[in-house]
C-alpha cells in the first residue's frame, strides 16, 4: 500500500539494472575511497534521463554505452532525494540495454553506515583499522551509485583494490587475485546471484578466521582481528551444525558456495545478513574462552541463527518495499528461537522467548502511539524507525502464533512453498499469505491482515457462562476505558489456546463476542491462552484468578502459565482494568518460583514499579518487598556456579542476584563486596555469570574513588563483553557525580561510539541517574544526532533511554517541549512514544500510588503462612 509519500521517494521503475561491475578502492591511510561501476541497466520506456541514488558521493565521470557507441552523460544530483540524474545527448529508446559507467569517491566514514572504518587493537598493542560496509536500509548509495531499492535485484561483480597484506570479504568467494596499480592488489570476486543492494558487502582488514565446511562442501568461516580466531569457535559450530538444518527445514539447499561469520569491532546494529557474508558486533559472535556467561552465550547462539534465518528470508526472497520490513525481521525473530531450540533443546528458548521477547512487543504494542505491522514508510528516516519491537517481536510472535495454528508441517510447507515461488525476486505480506493459505486450506489472509493492518491487540474479557468478549487493549487506563466504553472498530480474528486439564484446543474467536466451545465433558477451560501463546492478554474473574494463585502455589501451574498469568495482571492493573495492588499482592505466591522465565518477567514488573514510586512517599518499603520475594528462590539457586546447572538456571541466579544486591539485601551487598575485592586482584576468579550482578551491586553504593577503579577496568578489559559488564556498573552508581562522571567517560575516546547510547540510556533507567542522563542529553544535544540521527536502535534507545523514565505531566511537558525545538527525523515515533509512558506513569501514580503504597504497608503483605507453607 504505497502512500503518495512514499512513492515520492521511490525511483522511477522504467529503468532497470541488471548487473553490476564494481570496483571499490578503500584507501586507510587516507580514510578515502574511489570506485568505478559499470551497471547494465533494461530501458522499458524511451527516456533521456537516469535516476538512481547517491550520497555523499563525488562523480568524476558518467558515460552511457549503447551498442558499439559510447557518449558522456551530464550528472546532476538531488541531494535531499539522495539521487544522481545522467542525463545524455539523445533518448534511450524502450527495450535498448544501456551501460552506465561512473567513476566516483568518497570519504571513510565513522558512523557506521555505508562504507566506514573501524579499530582495534593487535594483541602487541598496537593500533589497527579495517574498512567494512553496512548498507541496510538505505546506505549502498554512500558507497556507490545504485537503484538502491530492494525490489531492484541484480547481480554483481565485486572487485576490491587492496593493500596485499589484507583480506578481502564478499558476498562470494574471491575468483581471481592480481596486482593491481600501486604495489595494490585487485581481488576479483565470483559473481553474486540476483540480489538487492541492501545486501551487498566488502570488508577489508587483516583478519584472522577458524573455519570448517559443511557435508554440501559450504565453507563456513568466523572471522576476526589478530589473535581473536579461537573466540570463534561456538559461532561456527552453530553455523556448521545450523545450516544443514536449514536447508532442510526451508527445502532449499543454502545456494551460495560460502558463509562467512565476520566480527567487526564497531557495529551499529547486533548484526546484519548481508548475503553469504554475516557481520557481527563482537559480543554478538565470539566467546572469549573462560570469560562468557550463559547470556552472551545464548546471545551468540540466536544472533547467528537470526542472520543465518535471514540468508533465505530476506536474501533469497526479499520484501518488495520497506513497508514490509516485518517480513525479513519478524521472521527471522521466530526462526532464531526454532533453531537454537533444534540445537539446544534443554535451554527452553521458547520460554525464553516469551519473557524476553514477546513481553516487550505486547508492551510497545499497548500503546496508543504503537504503529501497525505494516506501515506506509517513504523516506530513510521512516524506514529506519520501523527497527522496532512492533517489526520484530510482534512480527516473530504472530508468526509462531500462527504456526501453532495451522500445525508446524503445514507452516513448514507453506514456507518452503513462498521460498520457491519467490526465489531471487520480491514478495510482500500478501504473497505470504495466499502460499500459506494454499499449503492450509484455509483463508490466512483474512485470519492474518486485521494483526497485521491495525496497530494494538485485543485483551478477552471473559464473563459468566462461557462467554467471552474481545476489547482493544492499552497499557493507558484513560485509553482503556474508552476503548470498553465506545469501541474503535478493530476486531481481530483471535487464535484462542483453549485448555483444560489435559486437552489442549486451538479455537478462533471470529466476532467481538461469542460463546466458547463446550469443554469436555466434566472438564472446564481453564486457560484460553494455554502456554501463553496468543498475542493478547486475558481478563479472567475473580473466581479463576484465585484458582489460579493456588494453582501456582501448588505447583500444577505450567511454566508458561505462570509467566502469562503475570505478565497478564501487572498489565491489566496498571490499565485499571483490576487494582494494580492485586499484582502486588499476589506476588508472594511466586516465593517459591524456581524458573528464571517467571522471575524476568516478575523482575521487569518490579523495575517497573520501582520507576513508579521512587522518591514517593513510602518509598522505603519498595526494597525489603523486593527481597522478601527473591531471597528465597536465591537461596535455592546458590552462588556457586555448577556444571551440571541447567542454562536457565544460569540465568535465574545472575538475575536473582542482581535483584537482591540491588534492592540493598545486606548479606548479598557483603559478599559482592567481597567477590569485588577479590576479583581486582585475580581477575579470573569471579564467574563470569556473576560479574554483572556483583558489579553492579558494588558500584551501586560506590563512591568517586571506586568510580576510577571501574573506568580504569573498563579501559583496560580485553575482551568488549567484559567491557559491557563494567560499563552497565559504571551506570549503576547513585551519587550524581559519579553519574556526570560516567555520561562524560560515554562519550569520551574510551568508549566506542556504539556502546555510548546503551550506556547513556543505563544511566537514564537508573532512578538516581535519569536527571543527570535527561540533563546530559539535552547538553549534548548535536553530538548525539550528528552520531545516530540516521535512526534504527540507536537512536530509538537513546530518546526513550534519557527521558521515558519521568513519572510527572510537568516533565512530560518538559519532554515535549525539548523535542518540539530539537526534532530528531529518525525518532518521530519514539518521541511520541515517550510522552505517552511518562503520561502513563503519572496518571497510575495519581490513580493508584495510594492503594500501591497501602499494600505495600500492609503487615499482610510479607508474612510468610508458617515454614511448611508453600
Ligand atoms: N537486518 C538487521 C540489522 C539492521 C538493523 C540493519 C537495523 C539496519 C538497521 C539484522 O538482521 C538484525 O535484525 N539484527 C539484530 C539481531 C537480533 C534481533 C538477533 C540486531 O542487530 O540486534
Ligand atoms: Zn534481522
Amino acid at each position: 500500500m504505497p502512500s503518495s509519500e512514499q512513492t515520492l521517494y521511490q525511483l522511477p521503475r522504467d529503468v532497470r539494472p541488471v548487473h553490476y561491475d564494481l570496483l571499490l578502492a578503500p584507501d586507510l591511510d587516507r580514510m578515502t575511497f574511489s570506485g568505478t561501476v559499470s551497471i547494465e541497466v533494461e530501458v522499458y520506456r524511451d527516456t533521456l534521463e537516469f535516476v538512481l541514488n547517491a550520497k555523499d558521493l563525488r562523480i568524476h565521470e558518467a558515460r552511457a554505452f549503447v551498442g558499439g557507441a559510447d557518449s558522456p552523460l551530464e550528472v546532476r544530483s538531488d541531494p535531499e532525494y539522495e539521487r544522481l540524474i545522467l542525463r545524455g545527448d539523445r533518448l534511450f529508446g524502450a527495450e535498448s540495454r544501456v551501460v552506465l559507467y561512473l567513476s566516483f569517491s568518497g570519504e571513510i566514514g565513522n558512523l557506521l553506515a555505508g562504507l566506514y572504518k573501524s579499530q582495534f587493537l593487535y594483541p602487541d598493542g598496537t593500533d589497527g583499522v579495517l574498512v567494512t560496509t553496512q548498507f541496510e536500509a538505505t546506505d549502498a548509495r554512500r558507497a556507490f551509485p545504485c537503484w538502491d531499492e530492494p525490489s531492484f535485484k541484480a547481480t554483481f561483480r565485486m572487485t576490491a583494490r587492496i593493500d596485499p597484506r589484507h583480506v578481502a570479504l564478499s558476498n562470494m568467494p574471491a575468483e581471481r587475485e592480481f596486482s593491481g596499480p600501486d604495489g595494490l592488489k585487485d581481488v576479483v570476486f565470483a559473481v553474486t546471484p540476483r540480489m538487492s543492494t541492501y545486501l551487498l558487502h566488502l570488508t577489508v582488514g587483516p583478519l584472522e578466521k577458524v573455519g570448517g565446511q559443511t557435508e554440501n562442501g559450504v565453507a563456513v568461516s568466523v572471522w576476526t582481528t589478530p589473535g581473536h580466531a579461537g573466540e570463534g569457535m561456538f559461532a561456527r559450530d552453530v553455523a556448521l551444525r545450523l545450516l544443514p538444518w536449514f536447508d532442510d527445514y526451508f527445502g532449499i539447499p543454502y545456494p551460495l558456495p560460502k558463509m562467512d561469520l565476520v566480527a567487526i569491532p564497531d557495529f551499529a546494529a547486533g548484526a546484519m545478513e548481508n548475503w553469504g557474508i554475516l557481520t557481527y558486533r563482537e559480543t554478538a559472535l565470539l566467546l572469549p574462552p573462560g570469560a562468557s556467561s550463559a547470556r552472551t552465550m545464548q546471545r551468540v547462539a540466536i544472533v547467528v541463527a537470526h542472520e543465518m534465518a535471514h540468508q533465505w528470508f530476506g536474501d533469497l526472497v526479499t520484501m518488495s518495499w520497506w513497508d514490509d520490513l516485518w517480513l525479513n525481521e519478524g521472521f527471522a525473530s521466530w526462526m532464531e528461537v526454532k533453531a537454537v531450540d533444534h540445537l539446544f533443546p534443554e535451554w527452553n528458548m521458547w520460554d525464553i522467548f516469551l519473557a524476553e521477547d514477546m513481553a516487550e512487543g505486547l508492551e510497545l504494542d499497548g500503546l496508543a502511539r504503537s504503529h501497525p505491522i505494516e506501515v506506509p514508510v517513504g523516506n530513510p528516516h521512516e524506514i529506519n524507525e520501523i527497527f522496532d519491537a512492533i517489526s520484530y517481536v510482534k512480527g516473530g510472535s504472530l508468526i509462531r502464533m500462527l504456526e501453532q495454528f495451522v500445525g508446524e508441517e503445514t507452516f513448514r510447507k507453506g514456507i518452503g512453498a513462498y521460498l520457491k515461488k519467490f526465489a531471487y525476486q520480491n514478495a510482500s505480506t500478501r504473497d505470504l499469505w495466499s502460499v500459506l493459505g494454499q499449503a492450509s486450506g484455509q483463508d490466512i489472509r483474512s485470519i492474518m491482515e486485521s494483526w497485521t493492518r491495525n496497530m494494538g491487540y485485543p485483551v478477552l474479557i471473559s464473563g459468566e457462562t462461557g462467554q467471552i468478549e474481545q476489547k482493544p487493549f492499552f497499557n493507558h487506563p484513560v485509553e482503556m476505558e474508552r476503548s470498553r466504553t465506545s469501541p474503535d472498530g478493530r476486531i481481530w480474528p483471535v487464535m484462542l489456546f483453549l485448555s483444560s486439564g489435559k486437552d489442549r484446543r486451538p479455537w478462533l474467536l471470529k466476532e467481538e463476542k461469542a460463546a466458547l466451545p463446550p469443554p469436555p465433558p466434566g472438564q472446564q477451560w481453564d486457560n484460553l491462552n494455554d502456554r501463553h501463546t496468543g498475542f493478547f492478554r486475558v481478563l479472567e474473574d475473580e473466581r479463576v484468578r484465585k484458582r489460579r494463585r493456588e494453582g501456582i502455589k501448588a505447583g500444577t501451574v505450567p511454566v508458561a502459565d505462570r509467566l502469562g498469568f503475570s505478565n497478564d495482571l501487572f498489565s491489566l492493573g496498571r490499565a485499571g482494568l483490576l487494582p494494580l495492588s492485586e499484582y502486588l499482592e499476589t506476588l508472594p505466591v511466586y516465593r517459591q518460583e524456581d524458573q528464571y522465565i517467571v522471575w524476568a518477567d516478575i523482575a521487569a514488573h518490579l523495575g517497573w514499579l520501582q520507576g513508579l514510586l521512587a522518591f514517593t512517599d513510602g518509598w522505603e518499603r519498595f526494597d525489603p518487598f523486593v527481597v522478601f520475594l527473591m531471597q528465597e528462590a536465591f537461596r535455592k539457586a546458590g552462588w556457586e556456579v555448577s556444571p551440571g546447572d541447567s542454562h536457565q538456571k544460569r540465568l535465574l541466579r545472575s538475575l536473582l542476584l542482581s535483584g537482591l544486591g540491588m534492592h540493598g539485601d545486606s548479606d548479598t551487598r557483603q559478599r559482592c563486596q567481597e567477590l569485588f575485592q577479590e576479583r581486582v586482584r585475580r581477575p579470573d576468579s569471579l564467574h563470569p555469570d556473576l560479574r554483572l550482578a556483583v558489579y553492579r551491586t558494588v558500584a551501586s553504593s560506590g563512591d568517586p574513588d571506586l568510580h576510577r577503579t571501574f573506568c580504569d577496568l573498563a579501559r583496560t578489559a580485553d575482551s568488549q563483553e567484559e567491557k559491557n559488564r563494567l560499563y552497565s556498573a559504571l551506570a549503576a552508581f547513585r551519587r550524581p557525580d559519579c553519574l556526570r562522571s560516567t555520561l562524560e567517560f560515554a562519550i569520551s575516546p574510551a568508549v566506542r561510539i556504539q556502546d555510548t547510547v546503551s550506556i547513556v540510556s543505563q544511566v537514564g533507567g537508573n532512578v538516581w541517574g535519569e536527571e543527570e542522563a535527561w540533563t546530559f542529553f539535552r547538553e549534548n544535544f548535536d553530538l548525539f544526532r550528528k552520531r545516530y540521527e540516521a535512526g534504527g536502535f540507536a537512536l530509538q534507545r537513546l530518546v526513550k533511554g534519557v527521558s521515558e523514565g519521568f513519572r510527572s505531566m510537568e516533565r512530560k511537558e518538559e519532554v515535549a517541549r525539548f523535542f518540539a525545538s530539537h526534532p530528531l527525523d529518525g525518532a518521530k515515533r519514539a518521541i511520541e512514544q515517550v510522552q505517552e509512558t511518562i503520561d502513563l506513569r503519572a496518571h497510575v501514580l495519581a490513580r493508584q500510588g495510594e492503594s500501591l503504597r497501602k499494600a505495600l504497608s500492609s503487615p499482610d503483605l510479607m508474612k510468610t503462612e508458617g515454614s511448611s507453607s508453600v
